[in-house]
């Protein structure tokens, strides 16, 4: 046992001394503009993937969800808070879309199959070092259902249907559009 402990022991310091050096060398780019290692963005994403999964316990689609009036007012507000990020069918991609990392995924995809209970979770909740903030605090759970409806409405969504119901024309949204980026400063 002794053994164990003296040869376990001092492994164990090397790795936390390591850890730390490592912390305070600055070696790591937190830069968005460089991709994370795959090792790393890898280990991000299972970390994240796995943390959403074993938190949906408890969360119930609430009926009534079906109802087209709920989607709809789910996309006015999608079209207030998330096209931002997130765009829509036939708008040019913002410059702050652009710029994230990770990126936001694009909700419009056709054939994306969109989990209930997990949309909900993400636009509550939101996701630690990403953009994707939480609603918790300044939406009610109705709303964010509504969102959610609306979410799994988007896939192959035309962009007609999209303006209808976000009220959004092709010309996009009061944020700079990419390629208009300043020269010079
Ligand atoms: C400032 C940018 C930003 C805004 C605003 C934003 N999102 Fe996000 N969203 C993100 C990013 C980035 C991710 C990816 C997070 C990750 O990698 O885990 C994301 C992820 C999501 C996901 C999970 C998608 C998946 O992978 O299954 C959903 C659903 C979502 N957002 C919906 C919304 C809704 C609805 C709103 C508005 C109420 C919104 N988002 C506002 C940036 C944003």
């Amino acid at each position: 046992m002794k053994t164990v402990l003296l040869t376990v022991l001092p492994c164990l310091a090397v790795e936390l001394a390591g850890g730390v050096g490592f912390i305070y060398s600055g070696l790591y780019d937190v830069a968005a503009v460089n991709p994370d290692n795959p090792v790393v963005a890898w280990a991000i994403h299972k970390a994240s993937d796995r943390s959403v999964a074993a938190r949906l316990g408890g969360i119930k689609v609430p009926p009534g969800l079906d109802a087209p009036q709920v989607a709809a007012a789910g996309g006015k507000l999608f079209g207030e808070q998330c096209v931002v990020c997130h765009g829509g069918p036939g708008l040019p991609p913002t410059a702050i879309s652009q710029g994230l990392n990770p990126a936001p995924p694009n909700l419009f995809r056709a054939g994306r199959r969109v989990h209930m209970e997990e949309a909900f979770w993400f636009i509550r909740n939101g996701v630690k070092m990403t953009a994707m903030p939480s609603f918790r605090d300044t939406r009610s759970d109705e709303e964010i259902w509504s969102m959610t409806a609306f979410v799994r409405a988007a896939p192959g969504m035309s962009a007609k249907d999209f303006s209808a119901t976000t009220g959004i024309g092709s010309t996009g949204i009061a944020t700079p559009a990419a390629g208009t980026r300043p020269t010079g400063g």
